[in-house]
């Protein structure tokens, strides 16, 4: 046997029991001629003693371990010398005699301490992440994550989810990223799509009668990658049958207020605010605004019509909008720091930046002297503007001003601290428009993805205004993070051909890529909806870490590189050849 306990369970419960325990050595000491080890597993840490009046042998054993060694050792358990407690340590007051010891396989050196303090690049810990995991702090997220999951089964069980498996080489389904293809070497010339979502699935087995149905599942999506994106992720993916939005929203607040509380005990506002899409673009300059603080945009519009500021006037003469927010207490910005913020506008794709300060005698800037005094005070009084205050302003098309604007406010939030980050924000954003318009493909793009239902009161507008068509779907923004997205599917063919075909997608290729959907919608498709959150998001949301590699127990760089294992790598050409895959030229690898 291995061991009779874990390390960091032992307590003075055992005391003067004999013990056996396995572990890693995480420190050495030698004092007076006694050997003191700190003995860790995945529960903690014990200290162990090796005392040349116990067994000459084993002291003279204990001499060759070193850091990482994986070793078994059996003796007594036995109280600290008064004084020499450790209090941050569960096992602090006791120590255990060793009596035997037993090697059971050295270590190299490590590349890094495995310590929580340690600072350690990303790079390394990526590369030896086996090392990594090892430490408290980091395996601390992975146990988080395992609670995580198993409450949401949990809650997901009880209100009756069945869970079932898609698979994940299929066709590909759009949720707007590029596909990871896989030959087929039984098709030659043909390739699976890894699934962006078990989207189209979910909606069969709605269509099979499983009524309500959740998984636990990994999605692929190739897409640029940030610290909130992995070309891997998982999602908890669920979908209901016979349910409106209304009893989704319920639901999932139901089970996001549980599993938070019993996860982190954290209590979340309840209900959870609710915002329009429009309303949280106007308010906020994004549609997953992060509400835990003000800075809230104003529209300007009727005032800039009325000045004589050319800049505004000709952009509002186009249609575009003028808005402004109220970066307080920021008037003491110098020249040079009001430039970078210019930059950092026109870096979103702004064409300028407009600024006044509000002093004690009213607005102050170059370009005041295009408005009348009433009309200083208007945009004073719109923008609650106070003596110290820094007012900025864009004009342009509405997108650009709600990205520029939106992403201004969130620097100028976090650069004056207005963010209390252990505070929970939750809000649902709803009320999306189904479609917007690409203008580089120029063409109809679906905001959700083309199988979000419109919403019924919209439906005559898919032939006369199809822009203006809301579509029943919603968000879970959580202090600024997209934590999942869902919407009411369309169960009728004629709508989804319909919807199709305002995508630009041609009748042979809608039969092509979604013949399967459109045949199974005409035999008896039940109304549906759902919903899926991203998981890892989640747990980095309550493991307090900014990036989901965090969470991620294997992740990829940005580049979408595994260090440890080195992949994506060179394949063996008889691989290929067996795929029918032929390399066009020699490329270099990364
Ligand atoms: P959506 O595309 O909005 O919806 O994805 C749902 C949630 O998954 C998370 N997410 C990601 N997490 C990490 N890395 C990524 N690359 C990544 N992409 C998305 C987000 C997002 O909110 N089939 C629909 C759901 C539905 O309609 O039921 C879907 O996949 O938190
Ligand atoms: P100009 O008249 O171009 O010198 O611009 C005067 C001020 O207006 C400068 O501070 C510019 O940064 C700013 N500005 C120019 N274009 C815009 C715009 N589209 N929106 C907001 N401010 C702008």
């Amino acid at each position: 046997m291995f061991r009779t306990h874990y390390c960091g369970k032992i307590t003075k419960a055992e005391l003067d029991e004999e013990v056996t325990l396995s572990g890693w050595v995480h420190r050495r000491r030698d004092h007076g001629g006694v050997t003191f080890i700190d003995l860790r597993d995945r529960e903690g840490l014990v200290q162990v003693v090796f005392n040349p009046q116990l067994s000459e042998t084993v002291h003279q054993q204990a001499h060759g371990l070193r850091s990482e060694y994986v070793i078994q050792v059996t003796g007594k358990v036995a109280l600290r010398l008064e004084g020499t407690e450790n209090t941050s340590l569960s096992t602090g007051e006791i120590e255990i005699h060793v009596s035997d010891l037993v090697i059971l396989n050295p270590s190299k050196t490590p590349p890094f301490l495995i310590e929580d303090e340690e600072e350690v690049s990303e790079s390394l810990r990526l590369k030896y992440r086996y090392l990594d995991l090892r430490r408290a702090s980091v395996q601390q997220h992975f146990i988080l994550r395992h609670q995580l999951s198993q409450a949401v089964r949990q809650f997901l069980n009880d209100n009756n989810f069945l869970e079932a498996d898609t698979p994940y080489l299929t066709k590909s389904t759009p949720e707007g990223a590029r596909d990871f293809l896989v030959p087929s070497r039984l098709n030659p010339g043909t390739f699976y799509a890894l699934p962006q979502s078990p989207q189209l699935f979910k909606q069969i087995l709605m269509i099979s009668g499983f009524d309500r149905y959740y998984q636990v599942v990994r999605c692929f999506r190739d897409e640029d990658l940030r610290s909130d994106r992995q070309p891997e992720f998982t999602q908890i993916d669920l979908e209901m049958s016979f349910v409106d939005q209304e009893e989704i929203l319920t639901l999932m607040e139901k089970m996001i207020l549980k599993v938070f509380s019993e996860v982190q005990s954290l209590q979340l506002p309840e209900p959870f605010p609710r915002l329009t899409f429009q309303e949280a673009m106007d308010r906020f300059g994004s549609d997953k605004p992060d509400t835990r603080f003000g800075l809230e945009l104003k529209d300007l519009c009727d005032i800039a019509r009325r000045s004589d500021f050319k800049v505004f006037r000709t952009v509002l003469e186009k249609g575009g909008k003028v808005k402004g927010l109220n970066a307080k207490a920021c008037a003491k910005l110098s020249r040079k720091e009001i430039e970078n913020l210019t930059d950092e506008a026109m870096s979103r794709g702004a064409k300028g930046l407009a600024w006044m300060k509000v002093s004690d005698i009213g607005l102050e800037a170059p370009i005041t002297k295009f408005f009348k005094p009433e009309l200083l005070e208007e945009i004073r009084k719109t923008l609650e503007g106070e003596a110290g205050d820094l007012l900025l302003f864009v004009a342009d098309k509405e997108q650009v001003v709600y990205d520029v604007l939106g992403s201004l406010r969130l620097s100028l939030g976090k650069r004056l601290n207005l963010i209390d980050s252990s505070v929970f924000q939750p809000l649902w954003v709803t009320d999306f428009p189904l479609l917007a318009f690409d203008g580089t493909e120029k063409r109809h793009v679906a905001i959700h993805h083309p199988f979000a239902a419109p919403m019924d009161e919209d439906l005559p507008l898919l032939e006369s205004d199809p822009l203006k068509v809301r579509a029943q779907a919603y968000d879970l923004v959580v202090n600024g993070v997209e934590l999942g997205g869902g919407s009411i599917r369309i169960h009728k063919q004629e709508i989804q051909s319909k919807v199709f075909e305002l995508l630009g997608i041609s009748k042979e290729d809608a039969d092509s890529k979604f013949g399967f959907l459109l045949e199974a919608l005409q035999y008896g498709a039940p109304p549906h909806g759902g919903i899926a959150f991203g998981f890892d998001r989640m747990v980095a949301l309550l493991a307090g870490v900014e990036s989901i590699r965090e969470v991620i127990p294997f992740p990829k760089t940005q580049k979408g590189i595994c260090l440890m294992t080195d992949a994506p790598s060179d394949v063996d050409p008889l691989q290929l050849k067996e795929l029918y895959i032929k390399k066009e030229r020699a490329i270099k690898a990364p």
